[in-house]
């Protein structure tokens, strides 16, 4: 079943960078944004400057990595909104001071990684797929990296590494485990980017990085389910 125009979205990290990107060109879509940040008067100024675009879009604050506030969210995604057509798991987390090579990296960056890059996004999935499962749909696209796949891994940024290469664990085994025909769960690598992330070195304008995760979340019935994307082609875990 197609979900009704327009999709009700949420996008994590909507404040700045790639999410707030992606939250802009959905938005321009004609789809209902929620976007949500734990910087809550930086999440508040960047939806109001896309709803005086006249565009649909509200603010509720989200840490993903608090339990309370995940639950907070899920309590007013259920009673306010009534529906949630997609998920879009973007915040994640670099710490770029700490994150060195693999023999001396410090467990606690490994922990801070993987908690916002890894297991907010499963918890996030978690908390929505019971009622994508009720709306018989529902699209989750994981913002991953490319310095996550396999064959790319190296022992320098060991601890962004490992958080992304496990996201996309986390991507195919949810994928293996939701067959419902429109439930739809992919990740994506948005390039290099031109953000606080990203630097300003990056090749890329947030609007090409948001492109492939815009895609991911309004693929049409029959899309693809449990890949990797960059560019809106399939590339290897
Ligand atoms: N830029 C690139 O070249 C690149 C390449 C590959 C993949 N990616 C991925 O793309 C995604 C977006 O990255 P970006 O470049 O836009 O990075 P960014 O400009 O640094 O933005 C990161 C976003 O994540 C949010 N965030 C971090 N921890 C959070 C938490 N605990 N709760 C809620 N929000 C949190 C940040 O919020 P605050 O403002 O509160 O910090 C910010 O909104 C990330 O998953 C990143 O790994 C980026």
């Amino acid at each position: 079943m197609e979900s009704p125009l327009p999709r009700t979205i949420l996008v994590t990290g909507g404040n700045r960078g790639i999410g707030l990107e992606a939250c802009r060109q959905l938005s321009r879509q004609g789809h209902r944004i929620l976007l949500t940040a734990r910087d809550l008067p930086g999440g508040e100024a960047a939806a109001a400057a896309l709803a005086d675009e006249g565009l649909d879009v509200r603010f509720h604050p989200l840490d993903v990595t608090s339990e309370a506030s995940i639950t907070d969210l899920q309590q007013f995604v259920e009673k306010d909104l009534g529906r949630l057509d997609v998920l879009v798991n973007n915040a994640g987390i670099f710490l770029h001071a700490e994150d060195k090579g693999i023999t001396t990296l410090k467990l606690e960056t490994v922990r801070a990684t993987l908690e916002t890059n890894t297991l907010a996004p499963l918890r996030l999935c978690q908390a929505f797929l019971p009622l994508m499962r009720k709306q018989k749909y529902g699209r989750i696209v994981n913002v991953s990296s490319g310095m996550g796949q396999i064959a790319r891994l190296r022992e320098i940024s060991s601890a962004y590494r490992l958080s992304k290469t496990a996201l996309n664990a986390v991507t195919i085994m949810l994928a293996a485990a939701v067959r419902e025909p429109d439930i739809l769960i992919n990740a994506c690598h948005p390039g290099w980017v031109r953000t606080g992330m990203g630097g300003d070195s990056a090749p890329r304008s947030v609007n090409e990085g948001a492109d492939t995760i815009v895609w991911l979340a309004t693929l049409p019935a029959g899309g693809p389910h449990g890949g990797f994307f960059e560019d809106r082609q399939q590339i290897a875990w």
